[in-house]
């Protein structure tokens, strides 16, 4: 198998020319931290040759130095090794390991940190052929095998390897290899997955992975069919045509316009094909036209199909920007703004229905909440539980609504369109991802009623620009007291005005919720509403709510018009509120009978940029009023 060095020495043309005709094997390894997935992947590249000679002889001579090694050691070396290689610029990408055998060519994703893999999984390795799920032969399945399957089966991997590893620390036994078998082929019975091949292996000594393993015989009889798991890679069936065949979407990624005669739309195509005369539909705007031109840099092409770049111009001018989708326009992609999906979630911070999240599929970022959390699956049971928030590792099957309608396929017809990732809009991480199922069919049935009396003319009825004054503080800050008072000043003024107050909230429309961070979210979220209808009605709302996170504040201002949004931080800190304690609320904190308690275990993340910063250490709250009152009319919110 020393094809690739012996070849690239004597004829690097030929070499070229075998490489080039070679299939391709898309394939992710999956499996608990330490079943052995370095080893493996390191075993192949070893075994296919694609480490250089010096490079292995370095490993070897590291890895006698250490004499025999656990997974960690092993791995590190294998770590120093391709970091080695990747200063010398061979690898083609640091998230996928490339490698080849006189057969076949292949693509790993090589993912060690447990987080960034999983969302490979779902959003990068969506596109792979097989799955090598890793079981250590003494854990057996675990939560993380199960997990993974289940993955598996959501993202319609076909073809399914159970690499039962580490089989020299269980004697090579033929009993433990059935009983993992067995304990895994029920619960994949469960979950639809057919077409799973099982190999017991140890790729830290080389069995079954190459050669037979003369150490298990028993696996070479009629009874298992044995394979070896190179074998299986070379052999396994891949359909490379599937998304050829499927209808054509390309996902613009940027428009190209160099000069006012040329206007074209560039981007990967992720499924089907194209011909110069084929009519295409732009999603979401709706709009038809026909392709003129496919353009690329070395010329224009009389066809083009799923896994180019190009770029398309079109007979008509139409609108078009970045994360349209333009798609053949008789088996169009649909439209809509509001989903069922399911996700999967990958960060430390609950998924909290109501946030907004931004939200990226394809070429396109719009921002999404979670309306409903229909139901969390157990990965052990696959019982369907409900639940108020999704935790790290969390499946649930959501709602979604968007602040706008995107194109999309369902994900198990297409998996470039119909996958997406969630990103937190603060941190900037990715906390989700995610695959659509279909359009709820509320979002094309409910439309916008023109109304003529609007926001304007009821505004100027009141002769008074509407706004949202959004107080934020901890408990006991004086949120309540000073708004009391500016709200008593403006009204004494002619204005016309409304206080949310949280206690008085609470009590009413807001009585279902209590202070977990999921309900506080809502709460601001329907706050939020309520102030929206508010403004629209005219008025000068006045909020006064701890709203302790910057996400929903920032949720709550973008829902109104500029200008409109004023917050107002009311700046007390945590040891004079907690002196004042007039509900004596603190109090009970402390001593642990009230839990998650803003400030004392629960977090208020203070504003960066109030509009409005009142530090009532220094002012009384006839001062802060006052203040309040001045910065109104510095904003020409009010006149007099
Ligand atoms: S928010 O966090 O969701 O914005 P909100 O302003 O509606 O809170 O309600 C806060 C008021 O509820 C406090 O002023 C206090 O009187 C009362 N309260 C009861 N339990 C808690 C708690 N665990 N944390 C904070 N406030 C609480």
């Amino acid at each position: 198998m020393a094809h690739v060095s012996d070849l690239i020495s004597s004829d690097i043309e030929q070499y070229l020319q075998a490489h080039e005709h070679k299939s391709l094997l898309r394939f992710i390894t999956c499996g608990s931290v330490d079943d052995g997935k370095s080893t493996l992947i390191g075993r192949l590249l070893f075994e296919s040759k694609m480490l250089f000679e010096d490079q292995l002889a370095a490993m070897e001579a590291d890895s006698k130095k250490w004499g025999t090694q656990g997974d960690d050691i092993d791995f590190a070396l294998l770590v120093d090794g391709l970091a080695a290689e990747r200063e010398q610029g061979i690898t083609i990408d640091v998230a996928y390991r490339f490698f080849s055998t006189d057969k076949r060519k292949f693509i790993v994703a090589d993912t060690p940190g447990h987080e960034q893999y999983t969302r490979n999984m779902v959003t990068g390795a969506s596109t792979a052929d097989a799955a090598i799920l890793m079981v250590d032969a003494r854990k057996g399945i675990l939560t993380q095998t199960r997990r993974h399957s289940y993955l598996m089966s959501l993202l319609g991997i076909r073809q399914i390897v159970v690499a039962i590893n580490k089989m020299d620390l269980v004697e090579y036994s033929e009993q433990r290899f059935n009983d993992i078998v067995e304990e895994y082929g029920q619960f994949a019975e469960q979950l639809g997955l057919t077409n799973i091949t099982y190999i017991p292996m140890s790729a830290f000594k080389g069995d079954n992975i190459v050669e037979p393993s003369p150490r298990m015989t028993w696996y070479q009889t009629d009874k298992y069919k044995g394979t070896t798991l190179m074998g299986f890679l070379e052999t396994v069936e891949v359909d490379d045509t599937r998304m050829q065949r499927a209808p054509f979407r390309l996902p613009v990624q940027w428009v190209n316009r160099p000069n006012l005669d040329f206007r074209g739309f560039s981007g990967s195509i992720t499924s089907g094909m194209i011909k110069p005369g084929d009519r295409i539909r732009v999603q979401p705007s709706g709009k038809e036209s026909s392709v003129d031109r496919i353009v690329t840099y070395s010329g224009d092409l009389e066809q083009a199909v799923a896994g180019q770049s190009v770029t398309l111009t079109l007979k008509d001018e139409i609108d078009i920007s970045r994360g349209d989708v333009i798609s053949i326009a008789d088996a169009a992609a649909e439209t809509a703004d509001q989903f069922e999906s399911t996700l999967v979630w990958m960060h430390d911070d609950a998924l909290l229905p109501g946030r907004p999240y931004l939200l990226k599929i394809g070429t396109q970022t719009v921002t999404a909440s979670v309306t409903d959390i229909k139901y969390q699956v157990n990965v052990n049971t696959l019982e369907h539980t409900a639940a108020k928030q999704l935790e790290l590792n969390g499946i649930g099957v959501c709602n979604l609504s968007l602040d706008r309608a995107i194109a999309f396929d369902d994900y198990q017809t297409n998996k470039d369109t119909g996958g997406f990732i969630l990103i937190d809009r603060l941190s900037n991480t990715t906390v989700a991802a995610g695959m659509l199922h279909f359009a709820l069919r509320r979002s094309q049935n409910i439309h916008y009623q023109h109304v003529d009396v609007n926001k304007d003319a009821r505004a100027q009825a009141k002769s008074q620009k509407p706004s949202v004054l959004w107080f934020t503080g901890l408990s006991g800050a004086g949120k309540s007291t000073i708004a009391n008072l500016v709200e008593k000043k403006l009204h004494a003024q002619g204005r016309h005005t409304y206080l949310l107050d949280g206690d008085n909230v609470r009590h009413g429309l807001n009585k279902d919720l209590g202070f977990t961070d999921a309900d506080r979210v809502e709460n601001i979220r329907r706050v939020a509403e309520v102030s929206k209808l508010m403004v629209d009605a005219g008025l000068i709302v006045l909020t006064a709510f701890i709203s302790p996170f910057r996400a929903e504040r920032r949720m709550a201002r973008e829902q109104l018009e500029d200008g409109e949004f004023i917050e107002v931080f009311v700046d007390t800190p945590l040891n004079v509120a907690e002196e004042r304690d007039v509900k004596g609320l603190y109090k009970k904190a402390r001593s642990g009978e009230l839990k998650n308690f803003t400030g004392i275990d629960s977090a208020y993340e203070q504003p960066e940029a109030a509009e409005i910063h009142l530090d009532t250490t220094r002012l009384s709250a006839e001062e802060a009023a006052d203040q309040v009152i001045d910065a109104l009319r510095q904003r020409g919110i009010i006149t007099a």
